[in-house]
């Protein structure tokens, strides 16, 4: 049976309480927290670094989720590791050498992954499976949260999900953008185990309420 894990993203969040936040979420049954970084470079947005993580760290047991939208990656790995982060995922486009960001993640304990926008080919995995821990598909063009889910993406998890398998390696495959109590199950049918949400949740006055109603609709994939 799949294990199924839920990550709310705290970029919906009201961050002037961030720290009640992400107790609720957690308290509410979340099983990682998705901390969405963004540079004003690689994606037009700016959001949050690892003072923020170090911040929310002591508030939180589940793993924290750390997905970098900035270009260049490796200058800010470190510090994401030392401010708490459990697992690290960058996109290939904005790193010069893949393996070695990858490599530089799990150096630092960290586990490691790769994300892949709607237009980004699945060919960046061909040489680096053995390097990964997590595969994260975007559903929508990443820089913002409460954008709808672009139905391309279901195609893509299942073609990574087919690589994982011939792989044999545990890797999670993460799904991000545009999750709702709706679709979830479309995107686990299709493979995802590992399930971003962000204006589902945090827009929502009971988290628990959204949080409990997704494991339902997967508990029936
Ligand atoms: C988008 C971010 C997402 C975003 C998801 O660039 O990577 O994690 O917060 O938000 P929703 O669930 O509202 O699409
Ligand atoms: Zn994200």
């Amino acid at each position: 049976m799949t294990t199924y894990r839920i990550a709310p993203s705290i970029l919906s969040a009201d961050f002037a309480r961030l720290g009640e936040e992400v107790r609720n979420v957690v308290a509410a049954g979340a099983d990682f927290i998705h901390f969405d970084v963004m540079d004003n470079h690689y994606v037009p947005n700016l959001t949050i670094g690892p003072l923020v993580c170090e911040a929310i760290r002591p508030h939180v047991q589940v793993p924290i989720d750390v997905h970098l939208m900035v270009k260049p990656v490796d200058r800010i790995i470190p510090d994401f590791a030392k401010a708490g982060a459990n697992i690290i995922t960058f996109h290939p486009e904005a790193s010069d050498h893949i393996d070695r960001s990858l490599q530089l993640i799990r150096d630092h304990g960290c586990k490691a992954g790769l994300v892949f926008n709607p237009g980004t080919p699945l060919h960046y995995l061909d040489h680096v499976m053995d390097k990964l821990d997590i595969v994260l598909i975007m559903s929508v063009n990443p820089g913002f949260g409460g954008q709808s889910f672009i139905p391309g993406a279901l195609q893509k998890i299942a073609a990574v999900r087919q690589r994982i398998e011939a792989s044999g390696r545990e890797i999670l495959l993460e799904v991000d953008g545009g999750i709702k109590v709706e679709n979830i199950a479309e995107a686990a049918a299709a493979g995802a185990d590992t399930f971003v949400a962000g204006s589902a949740i945090f827009g929502k006055p009971d988290y628990k309420a959204v949080i409990d109603a997704m494991r339902r609709s997967l508990a029936a994939v």
